[in-house]
């Protein structure tokens, strides 16, 4: 994919720009320090960036300091005031996105516009759950860009509400935003957008006193606009991890394996069509997907039957964990070791494996991406062995880890499936070689970041009390165990050492977890990784990959829960207070 442009040599084609819309509000406003505040000052300094962009092509999504690195080079590069250092990086932001922006048909498109545009003494519209219901009165600007927004297609809403519109974004029905908005709502909103890797320009309101505010119309108009042949779109990826999960219903496994036949084979493939989040075949498919030429292709066999390889080597290194840790319960039932006897589920994940690389044998590649991938189902399978013999050496010399040990532990165990699951759907598009490095160091963070989260859920107040039934090493008893004084110490020195039975103690362990706020450091270390998973993406150079690693991250760890994003319209829209109940009698 090529990358975003220089003026004057748009490989994206504007269809025809009617004349901007004149601005009907001519009052005298304070000017806005942070925004330049002539027309020829804004021009030049978006000119600029395009140029910077032309030169130095960056892929988005980039988080906000990397954002703000490059603007404070644009700054410094162009002798602007640094005042206008969060206006600049708006606009490379809007400019790294140009190109995606422009692949993305209109009715795929929000623009979200805020109410403040209007004349506020004069607006006769009425607002609904939803926002704005526009009269078109033509004071203000607002109802040119709505008519001229659906006119092409676009979902309108004029709304601060952040609910809707990252509703909007889940469900996949809305996958490109052109907004407008002041400064400081677009620095609120900035870190949902970022997450959602949601290709969305923004113009800002030249204003941001939140009463009868103005836009640059024609940069607007421009954006409302971008149009491309590049039929290059966004993954749905809700749709397809409800794809994935429907092979692994027990027909369609069949149909892609053969029938099970006999004890073992009914057994492995019981397990391997029972529950599971299938973020593994998941993260396959979506990769293959991201980086073939038509991501809107129908996927080829031969990448589900890598996908289902890759959830086959899963579900057997789980039975294996399962008899390792004694573990009789999984998914809050039965685990494979508990309902047949541990000689039964070791053979049954041997003979998982077994079909994990029968698949690959059997998927219709060329021979040297089949070899890469064999080579690469091996490492990890190895790797991940040696992740679960150094817990188990653990098991037979039990003594307090530190953080530092544990996430070593978490490191070697948990981070090699999902590094074969990403580096598999990149084989398969013939992308592993510029891509390998980048997806070790996602996969390495991620891995982590998913066992910490993993690790606490088993603590949680959720969890049952059987999840300590056999104690393993925990990043979050290795932070409270760190911090904590007196009994406490002994009491989980014991646990470390196994002398103490710890579902007996699963409360106490929540206390002591509490009390010396190593849940909050197993949180903050939570967001470490996943910060760093971003941080492995920096040099991705394919936007589809990039876009959909990023997005991929926000869905596994269900990032997305925010409320309100315009203080001003909140405060103005609180609940009416409940009227006092009339007094009996
Ligand atoms: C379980 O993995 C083992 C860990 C690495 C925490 P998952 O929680 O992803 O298990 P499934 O895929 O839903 O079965
Ligand atoms: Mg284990």
């Amino acid at each position: 994919m090529s990358m975003p442009v220089a003026t004057g040599a748009l490989p994206i084609q504007t269809i025809k720009l009617p004349a901007p819309v004149p601005v009907t509000t001519t009052r005298f406003r304070t000017p806005k320090k942070n925004i330049p505040q002539t027309k020829k000052e804004r021009d030049a300094l978006l000119g600029y960036i395009r140029e910077f962009l032309a030169r130095e092509p960056l892929v988005p999504p980039m988080p906000l300091d990397e954002l703000r690195v490059h603007a404070e080079k644009i700054i410094a590069a162009t002798g602007y005031d640094p005042i206008y250092l969060h206006y600049t990086a708006v606009l490379l932001n809007n400019e790294m996105w140009r190109e995606s922006l422009a692949a993305i048909p209109f009715e795929r498109r929000l623009l979200l516009m805020p109410k403040c545009l209007r004349v506020e003494s004069k607006c006769p519209a009425p607002f609904d759950e939803f926002g704005l219901l526009c009269k078109q009165c033509g004071l203000c600007t607002i109802q040119d860009f709505q008519n001229e927004a659906e006119a092409l297609g676009y979902a309108v809403l004029v709304a601060e509400g952040s609910a809707i519109v990252m509703s909007l974004i889940q469900t996949g029905q809305i996958e490109a935003i052109v907004g407008i908005s002041c400064l400081p709502v677009l620095e609120r909103t900035f870190p949902y957008v970022e997450a959602a890797a949601i290709p969305a320009v923004a113009v800002p309101l030249l204003q941001d006193d939140c009463i009868d505010t103005t836009v640059d119309i024609d940069w607007v108009w421009e954006y409302l606009h971008l149009t491309s042949d590049d039929k290059t779109r966004r993954l749905n990826l809700n749709a397809l991890k409800d794809e994935v999960a429907t092979w692994f219903g027990a027909e369609s496994l069949d149909a892609l394996m053969g029938p099970a036949e006999g004890a073992a084979e009914t057994i492995a493939r019981e397990w391997l069509a029972g529950e599971g989040k299938r973020w593994r075949p998941f993260l396959t498919v979506a990769v293959h997907q991201a980086m073939r030429d038509d991501p809107e292709a129908a996927i080829p066999e031969a990448v589900k039957k890598l996908a289902v390889a890759v959830e086959c080597f899963h579900k057997a290194s789980l039975i294996h964990d399962d008899i390792e840790d004694e573990d009789l319960e999984r998914y809050g039932r039965q685990t494979v070791p508990g309902a047949h006897g541990v000689a039964a589920a070791l053979n049954a994940g041997d003979l998982l494996i077994g079909e994990g690389y029968r698949l690959i044998a059997e998927a219709d590649l060329p021979a040297e991406a089949r070899l890469a991938i064999l080579k690469i189902a091996a490492d990890g399978q190895r790797a991940l062995c040696r992740g679960q013999g150094a817990e188990l050496d653990w098991t037979r010399h039990p003594a307090p880890l530190s953080p530092k040990e544990v996430l070593e532990i978490f490191r070697l165990k948990t981070a090699p499936a999902f590094e074969v699951a990403l580096a598999l759907g990149a084989a398969a598009a013939g992308r592993l070689e510029d891509t390998h490095e980048a997806l070790k160091a996602y996969s390495e963070n991620l891995g982590i970041a998913y066992q910490i989260r993993d690790d606490m859920d088993d603590l949680g107040a959720d969890a049952g009390a059987n999840a300590l039934e056999s104690f393993r090493p925990s990043i979050l008893l290795a932070e409270a165990f760190e911090k904590a004084r007196g009994e406490d110490k002994k009491l989980l020195d014991s646990l470390w050492r196994r002398l103490t039975p710890a579902a007996a103690t699963v409360d106490t362990i929540r206390g002591i977890a509490h009390a010396t706020k190593a849940d909050d450091s197993c949180l903050l270390l939570l967001e470490r990784y996943k910060q760093a998973a971003i941080n492995a993406l920096k040099d991705v150079d394919n936007a589809n990959l990039k876009g959909l690693l990023r997005r991929t991250l926000g869905k596994i760890f269900n990032d997305l829960e925010i409320k309100g994003w315009c203080s001003e319209f909140e405060a103005k829209n609180l609940p009416e207070p409940e009227p006092e109940p009339a007094s009996a009698g």
